[in-house]
This record gives structure tokens, C-alpha cells and sequence, in this order.
């Protein structure tokens, strides 16, 4: 004999099936049953997650923040002042992220696929997870292979090759510019990260040093009887009280090791 609660949660699968097989032609009830049991996991990476992979982070020792002014080459005004050293510092970037491979923990983030709904949110402007072959991943701070137009942001256009130079222009002739969202301007796809942390089964930090916001909030978003967990091998000052498992790792082993967890 079924509780009444036990009857609902067939209903509510019954009803979540029909719908599914009206909407979609290529329903499969095996896929549907492993997605509806699978958690949300959302993971929140940064400049250490692609540091294996050869690219430099920004706030460590002989960071790109050491080397350049950020003032200088990542702010509207640094545009307004001198666009071709903007240009050319991202240009820079884009040769360097040419030259570059996934590395093992981008990998195991596309293994995480099997275990979980798993949502990407990265600072990251390269695009390793892409090509590790992460299928579901939101760039908060743009696109370094991308560039825009600077009268109408709608005109995206990909990159080909390392260099964007001025007198590239867009299609309304106007110049183009990195497709990267620079300090002192708004973070256009914050609000769809904030709506994934709510959501998050568990949460996982990659690599970040947690010092640039919004980004570094998301972690107050996530629900309280949430676990979190922070992948980075050196110490971090996560700005919220709230407890976080630290596994202090390189982000190839400590997602080897997560994964591990994760499976019991
Ligand atoms: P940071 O350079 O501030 O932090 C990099 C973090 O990666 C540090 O906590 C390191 O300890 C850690 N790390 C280093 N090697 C690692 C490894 N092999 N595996 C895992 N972690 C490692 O970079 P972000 O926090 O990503 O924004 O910086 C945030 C934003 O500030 C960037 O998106 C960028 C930057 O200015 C813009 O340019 C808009």
C-alpha cells in the first residue's frame, strides 16, 4: 500500500512525464528519470582554474595585476585614454589563450556531467571550458575571443586569431572593441548567476580569490543547508561566515579529489 505522499509524488512525476513527451519528440524515459534525480551542481571558477593550463592569474605573485595597471588597460576610462594599449594588453591575452590547452580539472568538470546537473559560472574570459566540453557554462566577465561593437552592444562577433586593432570596425562602422567586461561597468549576466546559486544543491568555488563583486557574493546566495566547497591551494579569504569545506589543491587534483567525494 502507497502513503499519500508516496501517491503525490507519482502524480507529479506522471504529470511532469506528459509533458515532457508532448514536448519533446525525442523523450526518452530513461534520461528523464536520471535528470530528475540528478542534483544541481554549481561551480563558480576563476584565473586559478586555467593556472595548470599555462595562463596567469591576476592577484598572486607575477600575476598580470603585477605587471599592469589595471586602471591603465581594464576600465572604460583606460579605453577613452588610450585604446590601442587596451587593445593590445587583450591581444596579448588572446595569444596566450591561442597557445593553450584545457588541463585536468577542466576535464573533470565535464566528468562531473555524468553525477550532476552541473552549471558553470565562470570569471574566466577564455574559453577552456568550452573546450574541455563543459556543456553548460555562463561567462560573467565576457569573452576574450569575442569583440563588440561600441555603438551597439547587440553585435557580438567572434575573433579570428589573436589580434582586434584599431580600425576594426562593426558592421554599423563603428570600432570594435574586447567583448570583456571591464572594471567600473556592469555585470549583464549576474542576475541569471545569482538565480543559478539560489538553486545550487551544492556549490563549489574553483580557483578565485574571491576579491572581485559581484561575482564573489554569489556564495550568499546560495541556501544555507547548502554544502560549499572551496578548490584552491592556497588560502583564501572567502568573504562570508558561512561554513566552507576547503580542499587545498591545484584545481586538477582537488576536482580529481572532489569527484572522488562526490561518488562516495
Ligand atoms: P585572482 O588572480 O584574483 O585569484 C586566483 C586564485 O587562483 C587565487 O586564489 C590562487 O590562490 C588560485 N590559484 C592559483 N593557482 C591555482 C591552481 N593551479 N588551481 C586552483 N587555484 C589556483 O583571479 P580571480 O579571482 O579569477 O576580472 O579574479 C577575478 C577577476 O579579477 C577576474 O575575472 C578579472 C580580474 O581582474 C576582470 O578582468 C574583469
Amino acid at each position: 500500500m502507497e502513503s499519500r505522499e508516496d501517491e503525490d509524488n507519482w502524480l507529479r512525476c506522471a504529470s511532469l512525464i506528459m509533458k515532457e513527451i508532448m514536448n519533446n519528440p525525442d523523450f526518452s524515459l530513461g534520461v528523464f528519470a536520471d535528470n530528475l534525480y540528478m542534483k544541481n551542481l554549481v561551480i563558480l571558477t576563476g584565473a586559478g582554474m586555467s593556472a595548470e593550463s599555462g595562463l596567469k592569474t591576476f592577484r598572486e605573485m607575477g600575476g598580470l595585476w603585477e605587471e599592469y595597471d589595471i586602471s591603465e588597460v581594464a576600465t572604460p576610462e583606460a579605453w577613452k585614454r588610450n585604446p590601442e594599449l587596451v587593445l593590445r594588453f587583450y591581444n596579448e591575452r588572446r595569444k596566450a589563450l591561442l597557445g593553450a590547452l584545457p588541463n585536468a580539472g577542466h576535464y573533470g568538470l565535464v566528468e562531473l556531467e555524468k553525477y550532476f546537473h552541473v552549471r558553470i559560472i565562470t570569471q574566466n574570459v577564455d574559453d577552456l571550458h568550452e573546450r574541455a566540453g563543459s556543456t553548460n557554462i555562463l561567462h560573467l566577465h565576457g569573452e576574450l575571443k569575442k569583440s563588440r561593437s561600441t555603438i551597439d552592444p547587440r553585435l557580438v562577433y567572434d575573433i579570428d586569431g589573436w589580434e582586434l586593432n584599431w580600425g576594426d570596425l562593426c558592421e554599423k562602422g563603428s570600432q570594435l572593441r574586447p567583448h570583456i567586461v571591464w572594471f567600473g561597468e556592469a555585470v549583464p549576466n549576474i542576475e541569471i548567476a545569482i538565480q543559478d546559486a539560489e538553486q545550487a544543491d551544492i556549490f563549489v568555488i574553483i580557483g578565485t580569490s574571491m576579491q572581485v563583486y559581484p561575482a564573489a557574493g554569489l556564495i550568499d546566495y546560495v541556501p544555507r543547508n547548502v554544502p560549499v566547497y572551496l578548490i584552491d591551494p592556497n588560502e583564501t579569504a572567502v568573504g562570508s561566515e558561512r561554513h566552507v569545506e576547503i580542499i587545498r589543491m591545484k584545481a586538477g587534483e582537488g576536482v580529481a579529489q572532489f569527484i572522488r567525494m562526490a561518488r562516495g
